[in-house]
C-alpha cells in the first residue's frame, strides 16, 4: 500500500518535472524565455555578438534599435513588419511613412544577424525575435541592466505606410492623446513615461522640433516652454541658410550630457524645461505625468529597472505566435509561398485601419507632413 501511494508521488513528480512549460514559463500570448533553445540554441548569442560588434562601431545602433522596435510593435504588433522594404501590391510600407522614414537606424544591423541566424539554422528565428534581442541587448550595452525578452514571435506578412501615423505618437500631441495609444496597446500612463525614457539615448532631425521656434502658433513666435538658451540652441542648429536638404539630415542629441548613456539625466532635463522635443517637455508640464516624472528622476536605478520590466511589455504587444504569420528567410521581404496570401491579409487590414483613422479626427491637424512643411518656410 504504502509502496503505491509513493510510486503515484513519484509518478506525479515526474510528470511536473517533465511537463511542458506552464503558464510560469510562459510569458504573455505564448511567448517563452529561452523559445530557440532546442531549434537553435545559439540564437541570442549570435544576435548578441553581431550587436556588441557593430555597438563598438558605433553606439548610436542603440538607439536606433529602440525606435525601430517601438514604432514595429505599436504598428500591427512586433512581428517586423517595419523591416519590410515592399509588399508584392506595391502599396507604401511602413518605412516609407514620413513618422518612419529616412530616420530609421540599425536596418543592416539585423540583417547581419539574421543572414548570421540563417546559416546557422535556416527557417527558424523570425525577424521580429530578431530585432526584439537586438534591442534588448543594445539597450543593455547602453546601460539598462539584463531584462527579461522571450521569444516566439512570427513575422507578420504586412507592412503599410498609411497604419502608421494612426498609430505612433506624434511630438506635437498632447499627453491625453498619447497616452490613449499607449493605453490601446495595453500599457499605462506611468510605462508610457518610463519608455520615453528611451530618449535618454538617440538624437532627433530638426524636423521635429525646429517649428518650436518658428512661428510655433499665432499666439507665441516660440515655444513659451522653452527656454532662451535652448531656443538659441535649436535656432542655431536648424535655421542655418542651407538646403532644405541639409536641415533635414541635422540632428541633435535627446540628451547632451550623456547622448549614448541610458541614465535618469532624460527626466532631470525635463524637469529642468530643456527636453528638445515638445512631448517630452509637456510630459514635465501635465499635472498626470509631472509626478511620474519627478519619480524617476529622483531614482535612476529604480528607472532603469523598471524600464526593462517595460520593454519586456511593449514586446508583447499583439504579438503573432503558433501559425500566424511565417518565419522570413529575409527580413526585408515576406516569403515567396506567402505572396499569394497577402491580398487576403491586407484586404483585412484596410477595413479595420479605416476605422482607426476615423477615430483619430480629433488629432491636431499639424501632423508630421505639416510639421515637414513648416521647416520648408524657415528662413
Ligand atoms: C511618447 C511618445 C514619443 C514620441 C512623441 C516620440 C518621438 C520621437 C521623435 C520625434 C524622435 C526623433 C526622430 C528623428 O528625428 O530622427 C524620436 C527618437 C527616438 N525615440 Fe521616440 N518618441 C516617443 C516614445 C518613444 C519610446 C516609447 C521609445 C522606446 C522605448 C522611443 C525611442 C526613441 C529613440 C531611442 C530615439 C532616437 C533614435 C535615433 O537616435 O536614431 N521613443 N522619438
Ligand atoms: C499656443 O501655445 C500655447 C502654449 O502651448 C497655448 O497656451 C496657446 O493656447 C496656443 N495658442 C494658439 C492660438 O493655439
Ligand atoms: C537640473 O537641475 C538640477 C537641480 O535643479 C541640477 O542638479 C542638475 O544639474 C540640472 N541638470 C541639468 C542637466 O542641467
Ligand atoms: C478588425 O476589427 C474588428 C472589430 O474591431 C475585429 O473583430 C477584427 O478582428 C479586426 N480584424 C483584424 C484583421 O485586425
Amino acid at each position: 500500500m504504502e509502496g503505491g501511494a509513493r510510486m503515484i508521488v513519484t509518478i506525479f513528480t515526474v510528470c511536473l518535472i517533465f511537463l511542458p512549460p506552464t503558464s510560469a514559463t510562459l510569458g504573455p500570448k505564448g511567448l517563452r524565455m529561452g523559445f530557440y533553445e532546442n531549434s537553435c540554441p545559439r540564437a541570442e548569442e549570435i544576435v548578441a555578438e553581431v550587436v556588441s560588434d557593430a555597438y563598438r562601431k558605433d553606439p548610436g545602433i542603440a538607439a536606433g534599435f529602440l525606435r525601430l522596435f517601438f514604432h514595429d510593435c505599436f504598428v500591427n504588433g512586433c512581428d517586423a513588419s517595419i523591416l519590410l522594404d515592399s509588399i508584392p501590391s506595391g502599396e507604401k510600407v511602413e518605412k516609407d511613412s514620413p513618422a518612419n522614414g529616412k530616420f530609421l537606424r540599425g536596418l543592416e544591423v539585423i540583417d547581419t544577424a539574421k543572414a548570421r541566424l540563417e546559416s546557422e539554422c535556416p527557417g527558424i528565428v523570425s525577424c521580429a525575435d530578431t530585432l526584439s534581442f537586438a534591442t534588448r541587448d543594445g539597450s543593455v550595452l547602453a546601460g539598462v541592466p539584463q531584462y527579461n525578452m522571450p521569444g516566439g514571435r512570427r513575422d507578420g506578412l504586412v507592412s503599410r505606410a498609411i497604419d502608421v501615423i494612426s498609430n505612433v505618437p506624434l511630438v506635437n500631441a498632447p499627453i491625453q492623446q498619447i497616452t490613449q495609444l499607449f493605453v490601446k496597446k495595453g500599457l499605462t500612463q506611468e510605462e508610457m513615461v518610463v519608455l520615453t525614457g528611451a530618449h535618454s539615448i538617440g538624437v532627433a532631425h530638426c524636423s521635429n522640433f525646429a517649428y518650436r521656434v518658428n512661428k510655433y502658433n499665432d499666439t507665441f513666435q516660440i515655444d513659451p516652454k522653452l527656454d532662451d538658451a535652448d531656443s538659441a540652441k535649436i535656432k542655431s542648429a536648424c535655421q542655418r541658410q542651407v538646403s532644405n536638404e541639409e536641415i533635414e539630415k541635422t540632428t541633435l542629441p535627446f540628451d547632451t550630457h550623456t547622448p549614448f548613456k541610458m541614465d535618469g539625466g532624460f527626466y532631470t532635463n525635463l524637469l529642468n524645461g530643456t527636453g528638445l522635443i515638445e512631448s517630452d517637455q509637456a510630459m514635465a508640464l501635465d499635472p498626470r505625468t509631472r509626478p511620474i516624472v519627478e519619480r524617476l528622476a529622483e531614482d535612476e536605478g529604480k528607472w532603469l529597472n523598471q524600464f526593462g520590466r517595460a520593454m519586456s511589455r511593449l514586446a508583447a504587444v499583439d504579438v503573432k505566435t503558433g501559425s500566424e504569420g511565417e518565419i522570413r528567410k529575409q527580413c526585408r521581404s515576406v516569403n515567396l509561398e506567402n505572396k499569394g496570401n497577402i491580398g487576403i491579409a491586407q484586404n483585412l487590414g484596410k477595413t479595420n485601419n479605416t476605422a482607426g483613422l476615423g477615430d483619430r479626427s480629433d488629432f491636431p491637424s499639424n501632423s508630421i507632413d505639416s510639421l515637414h512643411d513648416f521647416m520648408r518656410t524657415m528662413p
